[in-house]
């Protein structure tokens, strides 16, 4: 146990490529009150390695040598991922503070036990995500919170490098875990749906190259690449907003973070499909000075910090179990030819609802919820309440042959709810092209007019997301039976602003 509360002995096993990392930055917080005191390594020549490079660390051969011994307090395991579970289990059962490297285990139910022990013993549990400590990274998190970029619509990430190439692990559980907790980091949610795809060449049963999509539902998607043959070393995230865009490149020594002004602005009304043009903005570049430390730094002086004021760490086990939980989709995702895989189906029943709650609403002083799933209940309360904060400006295309009549409706609809972009349309073909191009949350459209509303439902419902559109009409839809199924608020002909608010409301009240 710990002899005093401000000096934390600490034992590192597994000293390859990573281990020396960590010996490196906790022998250097020795003024915090760390003591890298033992390293263990089942290789003679890492052992070797290790004992000439660090005077003062006693190096053993055994993992158990360091587990066993009563005058550590803390273990940091940098061993395969493999043996990330049995090692840590073992650590905690003996009453050590454990930190992991990522990924912090292989399964949800691995995580939810290791939770389990540290929460018995009473002991710090945490998970190496590096980057979660990345100066930029957290600047990232700011700039998306603060609404920097404005609403965030993708992000695209790549990590590859010819080669290390691992046996034990798949290059998803190897470089993934980084992309995915830079992103549960940044958006504080997880994902919906996550599907996967990936090769095996070098060695034909571990997939090196991998494809990664993450559904973060509302208009938020991610794409992942991770790859061990590529010929150069990219880590580069993309962040794309609505009204700025961020590039995060690793590997770049003065200039990790960019902001590009850029964007492609939608006009907020236009009466036929013709009128319609994008808007392409180039701004300036803001390249923000960053005051960069080792990550790994902060992350080892976190630890230790931890251990010695009995703090939740930031990347505690439900941020271990969050990125695990992704992983594993990901995983199950490519071992069956990239199917969709929907997390909350995935996790369903595998963790206590204690330990769900933990992982989806924060542990840490982090914030992980989920996701809106199915826009309609998703923007309900948004669409017309007075003075409700929105996230995201709604879309609605107003379908009418009368030109006095859709500009009378738009301007109806824009008034009521400043966060509409409306578009109108004369003819079914108009409006089916702003369906296909605009995903409107909201058709209008008088039923008298000629614009059939039938062309335009059986449309909607053959798309896959097709039902996340509500439609109202105009006059005299409400006994139809297939216009029902939609939900619909019926009006007279002759439509007043009260009537469409009311209608508007009642659409999306329920
Ligand atoms: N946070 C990061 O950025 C980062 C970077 C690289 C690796 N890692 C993680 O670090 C871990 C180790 O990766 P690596 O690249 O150093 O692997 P590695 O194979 O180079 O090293 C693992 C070492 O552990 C030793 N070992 C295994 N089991 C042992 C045991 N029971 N007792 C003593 N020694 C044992 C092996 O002999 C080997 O030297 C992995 O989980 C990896 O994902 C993290």
């Amino acid at each position: 146990m710990m002899a005093e509360l401000d000096a934390v002995r600490i034992g590192v096993v597994g000293c390859g490529y990573w281990g020396p990392n960590l010996i490196r930055n906790f022998s250097a917080l020795r003024p915090a009150g760390a003591v890298m005191a033992m390293a263990a390594d089942r290789d003679p020549a890492r052992r070797r390695s290790v004992a000439e490079r660090f005077s003062g660390v006693e190096v053993v051969d055994d993992a158990a040598a360091i587990i066993d011994n009563p005058e550590i307090d803390a273990v940091a395991l940098a061993t395969p991922v493999r043996d990330h579970f049995e090692g840590a289990r073992r650590a905690l059962e003996a009453g050590k503070h454990v930190l992991v490297e990522k990924p912090l285990v292989t399964t949800l139910e691995e995580a939810s036990e290791l939770w389990r022990l540290a929460n018995e013993h009473d002991r710090v549990l945490m998970v190496g995500h590096t980057y979660e400590y990345a100066v930029a990274v957290n600047y990232i998190r700011n700039a998306v919170n603060e609404g920097m970029l404005g609403e965030l619509t993708y992000i695209r990430s790549l990590r590859v490098n010819l080669g290390v190439i691992r046996n034990d692990v798949n290059v998803v559980w190897d470089l993934a875990p980084h992309d995915i907790s830079i992103m549960l980091y940044v958006l504080g949610r997880l994902p919906v749906a996550v599907q996967a795809m990936g090769k095996a060449r070098v060695n034909r049963s571990v997939e090196d190259i991998a494809s990664i999509t993450l559904d973060f539902g509302e208009d938020l998607m991610a794409n992942i690449i991770v790859s061990w043959r590529d010929p150069q070393k990219v880590r580069q995230m993309t962040f794309v907003g609505d009204r700025q865009m961020l590039v995060y490149d690793d590997v770049s020594v003065n200039e990790k973070v960019r902001i590009f002004d850029k964007g492609v602005d939608v006009p907020r009304r236009y009466d036929t499909f013709g009128d319609f043009q994008y808007t392409y903005r180039y701004g300036d570049i803001l390249i923000p000075m960053l005051d960069e430390q080792e990550p790994l730094f902060i992350e080892c002086r976190h630890f230790v910090e931890c251990c010695q004021l009995g703090k939740d760490p930031q990347t505690g086990p439900a941020s271990g179990a969050a990125v695990t939980a992704v992983l594993e989709a990901a995983q199950h995702s490519l071992a069956n030819n990239g199917s969709v895989v929907d997390l909350d189906e995935f996790v369903d029943g595998r963790v206590t609802p204690e330990f769900w709650k933990d992982i989806t609403q924060g542990a840490g002083g982090r914030r992980l919820g989920r996701a809106a799933t199915r826009r309609p209940e998703g923007d309900a309360t948004a669409v017309v309440g007075d003075g409700v904060q929105r996230p995201t400006r709604r879309r609605a295309v107003v379908v009418d042959a009368d030109q006095a009549t859709r500009a009378f409706v738009a301007d109806a609809l824009t008034t009521f709810e400043p966060g509409f972009d409306v578009a109108t349309a004369a003819t079914v073909e108009d409006a089916l092209e702003w369906v296909e191009s605009f995903h409107p949350h909201l058709v209008v459209f008088n039923q008298d007019s000629t614009a059939n509303p039938h062309a335009i439902l059986d449309d909607l419902m053959s798309r896959p997301d097709g039902r996340h559109c509500r439609i109202v009409t105009l006059g005299g839809g409400a006994g139809d039976s297939r216009l029902s199924e939609w939900r619909h608020g019926a009006l007279n002909a002759d439509v007043t602003l009260n009537d469409l608010l009311a209608a508007v409301r009642s659409v999306f009240a329920d």
